[in-house]
Parts: structure tokens; C-alpha cells; sequence
């Protein structure tokens, strides 16, 4: 009784996992050959969507980054966490489709930047820097122009108030229209940060409730 029970859901979750594989599959082999970029970008094997991103954002958050960028047209993105360079891929997609813009990518952990430096070597709208993180785990990083998108996926959790530094330590640099995404915020210490930010500098938020969960701030517009 009990054997054909663990039976039957073990069934029914392999069932789940291989129907969610295969929509996910079906969707990118849909929307993919419509965008030269993105299959340029997908092609050399940047990023396999089908696969767990770990520490990267989620392959949704991917989609949702592009689409932002394309609708905010930004001239400058600093991107906050290179990693393995999930984010900075869906920035680029969005860059390349516009024809214009550039983007900032900042590692604090020397580890990461050569492996993600070496994915993205030729794609000249994006850099890598290697930063090291100030005394309150901010990145300790100033732009020369007006941030038009600040994405911030890093310094990693194990840092708590890296996030909520660097927020604060950007602001000033944020241009009039600027954005921000914060990712994770399906995790209480970014939820707080939203709060934070929100308090502080009158942010306008907006939450999207998809892969990890991702706020998009604004300044208020008078
Ligand atoms: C959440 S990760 C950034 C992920 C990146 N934005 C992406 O979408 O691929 C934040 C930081 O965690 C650190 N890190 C630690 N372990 C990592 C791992 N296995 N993969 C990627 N980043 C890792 C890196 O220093 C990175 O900048």
C-alpha cells in the first residue's frame, strides 16, 4: 500500500518536472530564433536557460531584465554581482537590440570576473571590473555618467548589508528616470531593503512576483 503510494508520486512529480522542462524548452525554441541577438548570445553558449542558474538570476528574471532594458532604452547599466554572468547576459540581449548603451558589470571577488571576462570577451557594451567592496560592503565604484539602470544581484546574502549599502552608496549617481532592480525578494533581508530604500529616498516600487521574486524602484516623478 504504502510502496504504490510513494509510487504513484514519485510519478506524479517526475511527470511535473519533465512537463515544466519541456514547456520551458518549447518557449525558448519559440521565442529565440525570432531575436538574431539573443541567438547569437545563446549560441555561444552564454547561458542555458533549461538548466538551474544557481547563483544567477532566475531564467525569468533573465526575460524580465531584457524587456526593461529595451523599454528604458539605458545608456549606462551597472550591474552589481558579475557571477557567472546571468544578469549581465539578459542586460546585453537588451543592449545589443537597442543599438545603443553600456554596461558596467562590478565582481568584488576575484574568483569570478576571469571566468565571466572570458564569456563576454569580444562584446565591447560590456565590461567587467573587479572591485573591492568598502568597509560596508558596498562596491567601491563611482561612475563617470549618470546611471540610467542599477541591477543589483550581489555582493552575495552572506554580506547583509552589502545590498542595502550599495543601493545607498548608487542613489546619488542614479539618473532622473533611473531604475532600480533589486533581486531575491523572496528572501525577508531584501524585502527589508525594499522597505529601507523606500523610507529613505520616497522610492517608488513596483514588485514582480516571478522566479526569485524582483522589486523595480523609481524616483517619485514630481
Ligand atoms: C547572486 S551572485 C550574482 C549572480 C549574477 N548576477 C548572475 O545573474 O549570474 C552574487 C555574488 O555571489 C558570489 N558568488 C559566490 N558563489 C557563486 C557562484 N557559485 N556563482 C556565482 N556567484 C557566486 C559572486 O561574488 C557574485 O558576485
Amino acid at each position: 500500500m504504502i510502496i504504490k503510494r510513494v509510487q504513484r508520486k514519485a510519478k506524479e512529480w517526475l511527470g511535473y518536472k519533465l512537463w515544466r522542462i519541456s514547456v520551458v524548452r518549447r518557449l525558448l525554441a519559440l521565442a529565440v530564433p525570432y531575436c538574431p541577438l539573443c541567438r547569437a548570445l545563446f549560441n555561444r553558449s552564454f547561458i542555458d536557460l533549461t538548466k538551474k542558474t544557481g547563483w544567477g538570476v532566475h531564467p525569468q528574471s533573465m526575460y524580465l531584465i531584457t524587456h526593461i532594458v529595451r523599454q528604458h532604452r539605458p545608456q549606462l547599466i551597472v550591474d552589481c554581482g558579475t557571477g557567472l554572468g546571468h544578469s549581465l547576459a539578459a542586460e546585453l540581449c537588451g543592449i545589443l537590440a537597442n543599438g545603443s548603451g553600456r554596461i558596467i558589470s562590478l565582481e568584488h571577488d576575484a574568483q569570478y570576473a576571469p571566468i565571466a571576462q572570458a564569456k563576454f570577451r569580444g562584446w565591447n557594451a560590456a565590461s567587467i571590473v573587479v572591485v573591492p567592496l568598502k568597509a560596508n560592503n558596498a562596491y567601491d565604484f563611482e561612475p563617470d555618467s549618470p546611471i540610467d539602470l542599477l541591477v543589483v544581484d550581489g555582493p552575495p546574502m552572506a554580506l547583509t548589508d552589502g545590498r542595502l549599502n550599495t543601493i545607498r552608496h548608487f542613489m546619488p549617481f542614479l539618473s532622473e528616470k533611473g531604475a532600480i532592480l533589486l533581486d531575491d525578494l523572496d528572501r525577508e533581508i531584501e524585502q527589508q531593503v525594499v522597505q529601507t530604500v523606500v523610507a529613505e529616498f520616497g522610492l517608488q516600487v513596483e514588485v514582480i512576483p516571478e522566479g526569485h521574486h524582483m522589486a523595480i524602484l523609481k524616483k517619485r516623478q514630481q
